[in-house]
């Protein structure tokens, strides 16, 4: 669809043409937003293509309402229009996590608060369902925050809240491998002090399962 008919949004520049989405920068209402639409994908029949895309946006449309309405560091859901595939955001300050691991102007604490953070997601009940160090932005004073929801679960068990430990593991022992108890950092983060109802060491208990799970057969 033209994005020019999408009412008060003004584009500026691409800022990611993935597999799934592009997502163009812009303003909305004169605000800094994003526009993320979702590509058909040409190999899958274009009703499963269709049904896919309408889930992952509601799903993730659900997710950022109730995340913001808590306070949750992520984008704000501007508008959507779930037949189309798109939807428009806030437009977060920062750049991936994965960038300022690699330049190293991110180091064990930022590692250590994504741990929090995930925590904290997984305490509103919700898991990320593709945490990679993709969709962890950071800003330039540290301050992190969640994007990307489409595949999140509202109400997980504990697998699905292992896995994005797991995931986010992958991501620093894989593209990371310099990087020195950056694993220990992040599992330190989710616990926390240890406080509260949330099962904090349980999900650590099957992250560390699915762990051995991966090295067994890997
Ligand atoms: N609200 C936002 N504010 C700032 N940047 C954003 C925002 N949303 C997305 N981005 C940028 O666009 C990139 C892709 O967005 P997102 O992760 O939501 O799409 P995706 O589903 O991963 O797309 P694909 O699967 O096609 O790669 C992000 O890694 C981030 O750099
Ligand atoms: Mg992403």
């Amino acid at each position: 669809m033209a994005t020019a008919a999408i009412p008060m949004w003004a584009p500026s520049e691409v800022l990611h043409e993935g597999a799934e989405a592009t997502v163009t920068a812009g303003t909305w209402i004169g605000k800094p937003a994003v526009l993320k639409m979702r590509r058909p994908r040409g190999y899958r029949h274009p009703d499963l293509d269709r049904r896919l895309t309408r889930q992952r946006l509601s799903v993730e449309s659900r997710v950022l309402g109730r995340l913001h309405l808590m306070g949750f560091p992520s984008p704000s859901l501007y508008d959507l229009d779930v037949e189309e595939g798109w939807m428009l955001l806030s437009r977060i300050d920062g750049r991936p996590l994965c960038d300022a691991l690699r330049d190293g102007s991110a180091g064990l604490a930022v590692v250590k608060s994504a741990g929090a953070l995930i925590r904290r997601l997984h305490e509103a009940g919700f898991s990320h369902g593709d945490m990679t160090t993709h969709n962890i932005l950071v800003d330039a004073s540290g301050r992190l925050s969640l994007i990307d929801f489409g595949l999140s679960r509202i109400s997980p068990e504990l697998e699905h809240m292992g896995l994005d430990l797991q995931v986010l593991n992958e991501c620093l022992t894989a593209s990371h491998s310099e990087f020195e108890g950056a694993v220990e950092a992040m599992v330190e983060g989710y616990l926390g002090d240890g406080g509260g109802e949330f099962r904090a060491r349980d999900v650590v208990s099957r992250f560390d399962a699915i762990r051995g799970r991966v090295r067994y057969h890997g």
